[in-house]
């Protein structure tokens, strides 16, 4: 109710500031509804904020602006005691849950609803709403002719709590319905929920300001929603998507549930896109298994999906069986999160001798499989999970990432619960274990001496993106390192048909066939082969680039360092391992057996020519040359012993510039370097023009 003197002030707002205000809270809802129900934002953040501002200027200036329903009163009001309890007047109901973790799960679902509904089993498919579970806090919002009027929580289904105010911060929940005949009473059933970003944005937050961190984006969602002070609330980074309808008055109900999503879509909320109209239990099973596929690339976090009859006619026919529907279904996916029990810490030795910390778990089922080992990354990060061996720990396997402990749950530590010590000896060859000082990885200092090392860069050699040996694994490497047959990549060369016939779990067949696959890899690529080296910080890119720098091997191996900054994305650090490893008598003996014993690579024709017009010198290209493409300029450089680089510095020789030249021409005349076009390159080329500035 509005006091007289409110009523008063009210009066002498001027006309055009009342203008202002509308139309500035009219761009604003708009916005909001473009960002969080469109999904597609049409200002900058800036400009939003600007709007936003501009608004809250004018509401300060004239408080009577500042009505319940503006998008500046989402800041959250005062603080309750308690919430009030609001009695819903459609039951908010559970469902039953699935209980099959695999497509089939659909199946069964389907079945009971023929059955339930007495149909022949010839009958044609009937007709289903796929959507996602959204994992979060069950809603209702209750808009009065177009109004937020009530928001409350599920409660008991019967009976909830009134979080109005909390709800009103939220922005993708709009304060009005997005029409102009708004029905008398509208309900939308939703579920409030975070996005794992924001999620990680708070906590990083939370984190930086020492504060506790949150356990995951549902209970902090749900905890922010029952808030007594809104202020808190409007804090937290609240989303919000509708999947059904409770209490509708004035509103001709359409035939089908698919209907009302996309009616409640229309009235400006929230419906996730991904809900499907599935004709019969095969579409629910490839709907499951689409988005358990997709799953972890979602934004936020969900634990399933919910199947419902499209027929509201048959969902009525359908009813309930002890308060929940026979109509709809959770099928949830294999949970990503279990506990276990933490038996011991091991460590893991790899392929550069870094020391990674395992977790030796009681078996758990876990993202679909039988997880008994989970990384713990490295000595501080289990020093800041504070895991104990003896602990009942979280273990996570999220679709094809390797399964980690996430975190201890603290009330179940048992008193003799016993602190992870990093050893100071490499427990597969004994030599001592160091930890530089800056870095967060322990190494085995042993090298090619120690085993683990020595299988993992067997195994490296192998893959299926270095030689791609086909059927050397990890069992059969273990044998051939355990029992001193190959030490190094080179003695798989040496390899013969009696020596591998009487390992175990080998037979004829499987033996030829490593044989052939190893014969086979001797002809591979100069990449494949710099690659399968397995230098220090030389992944499959920079095998790829120094390949084509170099063009031959033996050019890359009598590289110095600075030779090797030459190559694209090298910096120091790369330049210093590649040298290294050069440098070290092991490996280039290894490199001549391997070379000896047939490993052959075709060479491309080297880039850079030992001899030339331009020998030692610096291009970089930029616009269009008149007559030469960009390749073919390249190619008459580096065949006369030049190189083109990708960027101008200052020890560029000459910049070689076409039309529409453009930042690298201003850098070159920045710093000076000499800018010639394509006849001065030709120029050069054929040895007539002086290289050296005339004084
Ligand atoms: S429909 C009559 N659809 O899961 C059916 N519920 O027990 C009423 N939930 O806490 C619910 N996503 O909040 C429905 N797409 C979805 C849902 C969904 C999540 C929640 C709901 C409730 C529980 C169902």
């Amino acid at each position: 109710m509005l006091t007289m003197a409110t009523k008063m002030r009210a009066a002498v707002v001027p006309a055009a500031a009342q203008k202002r205000a509308a139309a500035l809270r009219e761009a604003i809802e708009t916005h909001d509804h473009n960002y969080y129900v469109l999904d597609a934002p049409t200002v900058s953040d800036a400009e939003y904020d600007a709007l936003y501002r501009e608004l809250q200027a004018l509401e300060n200036e004239y408080p009577a602006l500042a009505t319940p329903d503006s998008p500046t009163q989402r800041v959250g009001g005062a603080p309750l005691p308690e919430f009030a309890t609001v009695r819903h007047a459609v039951p908010m109901l559970s469902i039953r849950t699935e209980t099959d973790t695999t497509a089939a799960g659909a199946l069964q679902f389907d079945a009971r609803v023929r059955r339930d509904l007495g149909l022949a089993p010839n009958a044609p498919p009937l007709e289903y709403v796929a959507e996602l579970k959204f994992d979060g806090l069950a809603i209702s919002l209750r808009y009065e002719a177009g109004r937020l009027a009530v928001a409350a929580t599920r409660g008991d289904g019967e009976v909830g709590e009134d979080v109005t105010h909390n709800i009103y911060t939220i922005r993708a929940i709009p304060r009005r319905l997005r029409t102009d005949k708004p029905p008398v009473v509208f309900e939308v059933r939703g579920e409030v929920y975070m996005s794992r970003k924001d999620f990680e944005r708070l906590n990083a937050r939370q984190l930086a300001a020492g504060q506790k961190s949150f356990i995951n984006p549902r209970n902090t969602a749900a905890g922010a929603v029952r808030q007594l002070d809104p202020a808190m609330t409007a804090q937290r980074p609240l989303l919000f998507f509708a999947y059904g309808a409770g209490e509708t008055r004035g509103w001709p109900l359409p035939k089908t549930h698919a209907e009302v999503l996309d009616t409640i879509e229309k009235f400006g909320l929230p419906v996730n896109r991904d809900r499907r109209v599935a004709q019969g239990a095969e579409a629910l099973m490839a709907f499951y298994e689409d988005i358990q596929k997709r799953r972890s690339a979602l934004p936020f976090e969900i634990d399933g999906v919910v199947y419902k009859v499209n027929s509201l006619a048959l969902q009525r026919e359908l009813g309930f069986v002890s308060r929940e529907p026979r109509f709809a279904v959770v099928h949830k996916f294999p949970a990503e999160e279990m506990p276990t029990e933490l038996v011991a810490i091991g460590v893991q030795v790899g392929r550069t001798g870094a020391i990674t910390p395992v977790a030796k778990l009681k078996p758990v089922f876990v993202g679909g499989v039988t997880v008994t080992n989970a990384t713990l990354h490295n000595e501080d990060e289990v020093r800041r999970k504070d895991v104990r061996i003896g602990d009942t720990v979280i273990v996570r396997r999220a679709g094809d990432v390797i399964p980690e402990v996430v975190r201890v749950l603290a009330d179940k530590r048992p008193p003799r619960a016993k602190a992870f010590v990093m050893p100071t000896k490499c427990p597969e060859c004994g030599s001592a274990i160091e930890r530089l000082p800056d870095e967060a990885i322990a190494r085995c200092t042993g090298g090619l001496v120690c085993p683990a090392q020595r299988k993992q860069s067997l195994l490296h050699f192998a893959g299926r993106r270095a030689l791609d040996i086909e059927g050397l694994g990890d069992k059969l490497v273990d044998q051939l390192v355990d029992d001193g047959i190959v030490h190094t990549p080179a003695d798989l060369y040496k390899l013969d048909h009696a020596q591998l016939v009487g390992l175990e779990r080998m037979a004829e067949k499987s033996a030829s066939n490593v044989l052939a696959a190893i014969e086979k890899s001797k002809q591979t690529t100069l990449a494949r082969f710099i690659f399968a080296l397995g230098i220090r910080h030389v992944g499959e890119t920079t095998a790829k680039d120094l390949a084509a720098h170099f063009g031959s091997f033996d050019a890359l191996m009598g590289a110095d360092e600075t030779a090797l900054l030459d190559v694209h994305d090298v910096g120091p650090v790369l330049a210093k391992a590649i040298a290294d490893f050069f440098a070290e008598a092991h490996n280039r003996e290894v490199i001549k057996q391997l070379r000896a014993a047939g490993v052959h690579f075709a060479e491309g024709s080297p880039r850079r020519a030992a001899s030339g017009a331009v020998l030692g010198m610096t291009f970089v290209l930029t616009g269009s040359l008149p007559s030469l493409t960009r390749e073919e300029a390249t190619a008459l450089i580096e065949g006369n012993g030049g190189k083109v680089a990708s960027s101008v510095s200052k020890k560029t020789d000459f910049v070689v510039a076409g039309d529409e030249a453009g930042s690298k021409l201003e850098r070159a005349q920045a710093l000076g370097v000499k800018i010639i076009d394509e006849a001065g390159l030709n120029a050069l080329l054929s040895g007539s023009a002086s290289t050296r500035e005339s004084p």
